[in-house]
C-alpha cells in the first residue's frame, strides 16, 4: 500500500495496527484470521483475502458495532474518520483472492457504495482506543487486562505483608 494512497494507506495503517491480531488481509500484511479451521479461535476473524466486504457500510457497521454479532471483536477500535479510512480500505481490498463462482459476480466487480461524513459528536464521546502500536497488541490486549489484575492482587498481597513486618518490628 503506497503512501501515496492517502486516506486508504492511512486506513491500511490503522488496520495493521488495529485489526491484525484477528483478521487476515494481505494488503495490509495481517495474518490474524485461523489459518486452519481445525486450530481455529473463536475470536479469529474472517479472512478479508477472501471474504467480500462490499459495500463499504457492511464494514462501518462491524466496526460500530463489533462484528455482526458483537460476541467477539471490540465495538469501536477505531472512530470517527479513521473508522470511514479503514472501513474504505478494508472494502477497497478484501475479497481479491475470493473464489470464482459460478452465477456469483465477482467482489472487485460490486459496487463500495458511499459512507456518511464523520459527526464530531461521535468522535467526541467514543472512549480513546488502547493504545496498539504493535501487529500483535490487539490480540495480548486481553492478556494484558489479566495481568493487570494480577498486578493489583499481589500489590495487595504485598501491602499486607508490609503491615505485617511493619508490626513485627514495633512489637519488641
Ligand atoms: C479480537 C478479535 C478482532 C479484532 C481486534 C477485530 N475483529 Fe473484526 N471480527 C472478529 C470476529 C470474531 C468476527 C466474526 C464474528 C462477528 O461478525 O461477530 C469479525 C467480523 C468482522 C467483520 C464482518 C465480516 C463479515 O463479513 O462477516 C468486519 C468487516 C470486521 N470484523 C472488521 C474489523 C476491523 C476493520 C477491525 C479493526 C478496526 C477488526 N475487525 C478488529 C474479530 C476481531
Amino acid at each position: 500500500m503506497p503512501r501515496s494512497a492517502g486516506a486508504t494507506y492511512h486506513g491500511a495503517v490503522l488496520f495493521s495496527e488495529r485489526c491484525a491480531g484477528c483478521h487476515t488481509l494481505n494488503s495490509a500484511g495481517t495474518h490474524g484470521s485461523a489459518p486452519n479451521v481445525r486450530t481455529a479461535q473463536a475470536n479469529s476473524g474472517p479472512n478479508f483475502n477472501v471474504r467480500c466486504e462490499r459495500p463499504v457500510t457492511r464494514v462501518l457497521y462491524a466496526i460500530e458495532n463489533g462484528g455482526f454479532s458483537g460476541a467477539y471483536m471490540p465495538q469501536n477500535i477505531v472512530v470517527g474518520q479513521d473508522a470511514i479510512d479503514v472501513a474504505k480500505f478494508v472494502s477497497t481490498y478484501a475479497g481479491s483472492l475470493a473464489p470464482k463462482l459460478t452465477g456469483v459476480t465477482r467482489c472487485q466487480s460490486l459496487p463500495i457504495g458511499t459512507l456518511p461524513t464523520a459527526t464530531t459528536q461521535a468522535i467526541a464521546s467514543a472512549p480513546a482506543p488502547a493504545a496498539t502500536t504493535t501487529t500483535s497488541a490487539t490480540a495480548k490486549a486481553g492478556k494484558g487486562g489479566k495481568a493487570g489484575k494480577a498486578g493489583k492482587k499481589s500489590a495487595g498481597k504485598g501491602g499486607k505483608a508490609g503491615k505485617k513486618s511493619a508490626g513485627t518490628k514495633s512489637k519488641p
